[in-house]
């Protein structure tokens, strides 16, 4: 039985934690796994639209120093780890992993620092690369308020090769120590097998806190609008335009990218010249998953056409890397833009040399449109 992948009524939860979790029932056979020898695969999934992570099967955890879910700890920081593996058939790519704590925590994929969780009540998302087989998360959790109910819900969604996804909660299967988090708690090379198993403080759905809420997937403040340069006064001509913009961290491998996007008044969206999909809505933002990047250069390319009046198209781009590392990307006058789309517009290949920069309309937030696009949730 795959305990992991058990919602327990909140009734079950008093005794959840005396209960010892399955073993991890996902191992591999010597050579029946697809990436047993290569380090890392490569992605065949095209480009689809962001699915949220969601908070709703999660359950939130701690030590169970105090017996009672949900119940008072001390002011402390405790380690949680989890060894998230593989079905033998798939190979990870990237993840989004959402989390709230209950004061504070930090995230460790593989033992780098990936960011910080969210609040008890606002979810934090983050985005990371993984390695194909397993994937080790630690959370040192901080309970900061004496005498208070201290937890960390988290639910991690990879993206394998193949386009499919699997879900990763946290749950009694973690591990985790009623001490401070010894030194280098996060590496892969500490041995955990003798850690206690976490004790689940409740659910999301049943639990001492108020369900958190998610962030949108990301922001657009700091992005602006761009157009090409016969926008004047925020009015531009009927017809589309092309935009462009390469990005290149030649020391490092680009893994993943998730694309917030919107146009006024629509859209086409490419990665390295393959569609990734099209918009209508000036008032809502569109996200999408990049599973597939290249690990070198990478292009985006924006068909986007006007209808009538005001011009615009803004994106925020976040590149997650294999070192663990993310970059954010917006939408500005670093683009390239032009006024005619030629043949092959949005290949990589394509020579955008000669085209000028995008003209910035206005920062997220500007006339007409607002600071109040709908964006999709985490
Ligand atoms: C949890 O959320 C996901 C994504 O929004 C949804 O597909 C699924 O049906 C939800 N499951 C439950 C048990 O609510
Ligand atoms: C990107 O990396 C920074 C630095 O580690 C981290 O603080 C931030 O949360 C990360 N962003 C996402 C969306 O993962
Ligand atoms: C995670 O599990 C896999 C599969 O059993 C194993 O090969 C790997 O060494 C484990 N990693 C850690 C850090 O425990
Ligand atoms: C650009 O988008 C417009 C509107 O969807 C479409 O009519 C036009 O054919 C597209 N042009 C190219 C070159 O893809």
């Amino acid at each position: 039985m795959v305990f992991a992948a058990t919602v327990l009524p909140f009734v079950g939860l008093f005794t959840a934690f005396l209960v010892a979790a399955a073993p991890n029932s996902q191992l591999c056979a010597r050579g029946q796994s697809v990436v047993d020898s290569t380090p890392t695969c490569k992605a065949t999934a095209s480009p689809q639209a962001f699915q949220p992570a969601s908070f709703n099967v999660s359950k939130w955890i701690w030590t169970g120093e105090n017996l009672t879910p949900g119940g008072n700890n001390i002011v402390s920081t405790r380690p949680l780890r989890k060894n998230i593996t593989t079905p033998c058939d798939k190979c990870a790519v990237c993840a989004t992993i959402v989390i709230a704590s209950d004061d504070a925590s930090t995230v460790y994929i593989n033992g780098v620092r990936i960011g910080t969780g969210g609040a008890p009540r606002q979810g934090q998302a983050l985005f990371a690369a993984l390695q194909p087989t397993w994937n080790l998360i630690a959370i040192a959790g901080q309970n900061t308020v004496a005498n208070s109910a201290a937890g960390v819900l988290a639910t991690i969604l990879v993206h394998y090769s193949d386009g499919t996804t699997g879900t990763f909660i946290t749950d009694e299967s973690w591990r985790t120590l009623s001490t401070a988090p010894p030194a280098n708690f996060q590496l892969p090379s500490v041995d955990d097998s003798s850690w206690a198993f976490a004790a689940v403080q409740g659910t999301f759905q049943n639990s001492v806190w108020v369900q958190p809420t998610l962030p949108p997937v990301l922001p657009l403040t700091g992005s602006n609008w761009i157009w090409t340069s016969d926008n004047v006064g925020g009015n531009a001509p009927v017809g589309s335009r092309a935009f462009r913009k390469t990005i290149n961290q030649c020391a490092k491998v680009a893994v993943c990218a998730t694309v917030l996007i919107s146009a006024d008044n629509h859209y086409t969206l490419y990665v390295n010249g393959a569609t990734v999909g099209s918009g209508s809505s000036f008032s809502a933002a569109d996200a999408y998953t990049i599973p597939n990047l290249l690990p070198t250069f990478n292009t985006f390319a924006i068909n986007a056409t006007n209808d009538a009046g005001p011009a615009g198209v803004i994106a925020t781009i976040l590149i997650t890397y294999r070192d663990g590392s993310n970059e954010t990307v917006v939408t500005d006058g670093s683009w390239k833009s032009s006024l005619t789309l030629p043949q092959g517009f949005a290949s990589s290949s394509f020579d955008d040399s000669a085209w000028q920069n995008a003209k910035v309309v206005g920062a997220y937030g500007v006339s007409p449109w607002g600071g109040a696009l709908t964006i999709p949730r985490a």
